[in-house]
């Protein structure tokens, strides 16, 4: 596993190096094959990267397929709908066919939602799953997709989809998440997380890159997902980084 860390000025720097990253590793992957996957993420900071992403050039969306990390068990068009912001933000002003997006079915009843995941990454996948470019974000509490600390979805591992639960502060709790496994699976990871609510979380990230997770304790989710990491974080979040940090 290799975890780059990327310290930008904003939150909005930090949309922005998410856009032009995945534009051009998507650009790169196109070069390479005729058709490349990309798994995006929920939550509020991709947004205005999916808005500029929208219009990045060269990025030929007829031969990109896209996928989810996690969703909400919310129809499409709930307001909650990790595909419904993503449908506003990329797919819709990009173009994306529609055969090629492969939402996540959040309308249905949460184990048979993660059945029909599993089924159709199966089915396009076949064994040979791999996301070219997978984006993660990271929760105040270290979770990422629907893997929240302490739920059984994080001890998933001979399933690609799960059910997953959040905290009873999240607005909808049941979730439909990839498992950790399968959030390895990328050529790519960009981890996109800002402000200083993340501090903490963050500490927590890199304690246990160097080893030194507290005995008793567990290690935030987000930092047991393998694989060629990029983290993009802003100031407010990287507040007290040593350069060392900074060049993990
Ligand atoms: C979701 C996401 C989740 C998100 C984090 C960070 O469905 O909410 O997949 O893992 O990335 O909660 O969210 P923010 O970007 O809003 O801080």
């Amino acid at each position: 596993m290799t975890a780059e860390i990327v310290v930008l000025p904003s939150k909005r720097a930090v949309a922005d190096a998410l856009a032009d990253r995945t534009a051009t590793a998507l650009r790169a992957a196109l070069a390479e094959k005729n058709r490349v996957t990309l798994c995006l993420t929920g939550g509020s900071t991709p947004v205005p990267a999916y808005q500029r992403l929208a219009t990045a050039e060269g990025v030929d969306w007829a031969r990109v397929h896209v996928f989810w990390g996690d969703e909400r068990c919310v129809p499409p068009d709930h307001g909650e709908s990790n595909f419904g912001m993503a449908a506003h933000a990329l797919l819709v002003p990009a173009g994306v066919p529609e055969t090629n997006v492969h939402k996540m079915p959040g309308a249905c009843p949460p184990k048979e939602g993660a059945a029909v995941y599993e089924q159709a990454l199966e089915q396009f996948f076949g064994d040979d799953l791999w996301f070219d470019v997978l984006h993660l974000g990271m929760g105040d509490d270290g979770h990422t997709a629907s893997l929240f600390p302490g739920t059984p979805a994080l001890g998933v591992t001979d399933r690609r989809v799960t059910t997953g639960t959040a905290p009873p502060s999240a607005t909808v709790r049941d979730r439909l998440t990839l498992t950790l496994p399968t959030l390895g699976r990328a050529g790519l990871c960009l981890i996109a997380a800002a402000g200083a609510g993340k501090r903490e979380a963050f500490a927590d990230v890199l304690d246990a890159y160097d080893g030194e997770t507290e005995a008793q304790a567990e290690p935030p989710p987000i930092a047991r997902v393998e694989g060629t990491l990029i983290w993009l974080v802003d100031r407010d979040l990287a507040t007290g980084l040593t350069e060392d940090d900074e060049e993990e």
